[in-house]
C-alpha cells in the first residue's frame, strides 16, 4: 500500500507505540492521585511538557494538553471569546479554515458574536491588509490557519502579527496542525497568543494534542471538572499519549530539515509528472507547504478516483478527512475561485517523511493507468 493521506493522519512511529504501551503498562496511575504511583505518572507528564515546550520554543507552563486539534481550536476560540467578551464581540477569521475553527466560530455567531470571514486570492492567501481593514473597536480575536489542510497554502502569520502588534488587546490564534514538522513557526517572534497542535499529524497518536497559550492570556475553560492542566482543561490526562506525543514531536522537529528535503524531492517529482498528464489541473500554488498537492482530473468526481486509486493500492483523499464523506465541493477551492467541477473533483495527495521516491514513481504509474480505465468507462457511457 502506498499511503499518501498523511494530512488526514500519519502512521504512528514504532517508538511512539512502544512509549504508549510502556507507560500504560507500567505507569497507569492517575497523575492527580496522592500516592507515589500516581506521582510517577505526574512526573512523566511534567517531563513530556518540558520536552514539548523546548521543541516548540516556549515555556512548559504555556502548554495545555488536549485531545487534539479539534479540541485545541474550540478551547482557543470559544475560551478566548467567552473570557474577553467584555472587550467586544467581533471575531476575524478566513474562508479557508478547518471545520473545527469554522464551526466553532459559527456557534459563537449564533449567540451574538459578529464575524468577518476574510476571502483569499487565487493562490488561497489572505491579504494582511484585509485583516487591518476588518479590525474594529469591538474586535477581540483573530484566528488564522497557518498551513491549509486541503491545498497547503501558507498564510502570512508574521505579517499579520505585525499589524496586530498595534492592537495588544486582540487575541491572535493560529491553527498550526498541518504546519508542525513541515513549515516552521516561531511562536514568540510571530507574537502568537494561542496555537493549536495535534499529535496524529506528526506520527503521534489520535486523541492527543496541545494548545500553546502565551503566558498572561486567559481562557474560559470549556470543561468543568477536576481542574487539571492548571485549571484550563479538566479531565484525567492521557499519560501514555502525552509521553508518546513528546517522542513524536522530537522525531519530527529534530530531523525537520532532512524530512522537509525528502518530502520536497517527492513533491517536485509528483508535480512535474502531474503536469504532463492531460486534463489534470493542479490547484496547489508553487509556494506552499512541502507535503500537500491538490489536483483535479477534469471530468471525474474526486470520490470515484479515490476509490479507484485505492483498488490500485494507493491511498489518497478528496478534501479533509472529516469533510470527505459530505461529498460537497471543497470550500477552500471555491474560495480560491475554482469552478464547482474542479472543486468537486479535487484530490489531495499528502506526504510524510516516511514516503519514498519509489512510491512516488509507482503512484504516477497507478494514476495514469487508473485514469485510462476510468476515462474509457466515462466515454463508453456517454
Ligand atoms: C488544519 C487542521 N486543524 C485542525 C484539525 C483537527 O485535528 P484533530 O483531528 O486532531 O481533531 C485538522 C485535522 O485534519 C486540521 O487539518
Amino acid at each position: 500500500m502506498i499511503y499518501f493521506d498523511n494530512s488526514a493522519t500519519t502512521r504512528p512511529h514504532e517508538d511512539v507505540l512502544e512509549a504508549f504501551l510502556k507507560v500504560n503498562r507500567d505507569f497507569f496511575g492517575n497523575p492527580s492521585s496522592l500516592h507515589n504511583f500516581g506521582g510517577k505518572a505526574e512526573q512523566l507528564i511534567t517531563k513530556a511538557r518540558e520536552q514539548i515546550a523546548e521543541l516548540a520554543g516556549v515555556k512548559p507552563a504555556e502548554i495545555i494538553f488536549t485531545s487534539g486539534g479539534t479540541e485545541g481550536n474550540n478551547l482557543a476560540i470559544k475560551g478566548a471569546a467567552f473570557q474577553y467578551k467584555g472587550r467586544g464581540n467581533h471575531i476575524i477569521s478566513t474562508e479557508i479554515e478547518h471545520s473545527s475553527v469554522k464551526n466553532a466560530i459559527k456557534q459563537l455567531e449564533k449567540i451574538g458574536f459578529r464575524v468577518t470571514w476574510l476571502s483569499v486570492n487565487s493562490d488561497g492567501i489572505v491579504d494582511p491588509e484585509a485583516v487591518r481593514n476588518a479590525i474594529t473597536d469591538e474586535t477581540i480575536l483573530v484566528s488564522i490557519i497557518h498551513v491549509n489542510n486541503e491545498i497547503g497554502t501558507i498564510q502570512p502569520i508574521e505579517k499579520i502579527s505585525q499589524i496586530l502588534k498595534n492592537y495588544p488587546k486582540i487575541i491572535y490564534h493560529v491553527d498550526h496542525v498541518q504546519g508542525i514538522g513541515k513549515v516552521p513557526l516561531d511562536l514568540y517572534r510571530a507574537a502568537v497568543d494561542l496555537c493549536t497542535f495535534s499529535a496524529h499529524k506528526f506520527h503521534g497518536l489520535k486523541g492527543n494534542g496541545f494548545l500553546f497559550k502565551r503566558n498572561g492570556i486567559r481562557l474560559e475553560p470549556l470543561f468543568a471538572g477536576g481542574n487539571q492542566e492548571q485549571k484550563w482543561r479538566s479531565g484525567t490526562e492521557n499519560t501514555g499519549g502525552i509521553v508518546a506525543m513528546a517522542k513524536a514531536l522530537r522525531l519530527a522537529q529534530t530531523n525537520l530539515q532532512n524530512n522537509v528535503d525528502s518530502i520536497l524531492q517527492i513533491r517536485n517529482f509528483l508535480l512535474e509528472e502531474l503536469k504532463k498528464i492531460d486534463d489534470i489541473v493542479v490547484h496547489t500554488p508553487a509556494k506552499a507547504a512541502p507535503h500537500i498537492i491538490n489536483f483535479t482530473a477534469l471530468g471525474l468526481k474526486g470520490e470515484v478516483l479515490v476509490h479507484a486509486l485505492e483498488d490500485a493500492g494507493c491511498i489518497v483523499s478528496t478534501t479533509s478527512a472529516c469533510s470527505s464523506k459530505e461529498k460537497t465541493p471543497s470550500s477552500t477551492l471555491l474560495a480560491m475561485g475554482a469552478s464547482e467541477e474542479a472543486a468537486l473533483g479535487a484530490i489531495r495527495v499528502s506526504l510524510s517523511y516516511e514516503n519514498t521516491m519509489g512510491e512516488a514513481r509507482q503512484f504516477i504509474e497507478a494514476l495514469k493507468k487508473t485514469l485510462d480505465q476510468l476515462n474509457t468507462v466515462v466515454r463508453r457511457n456517454k
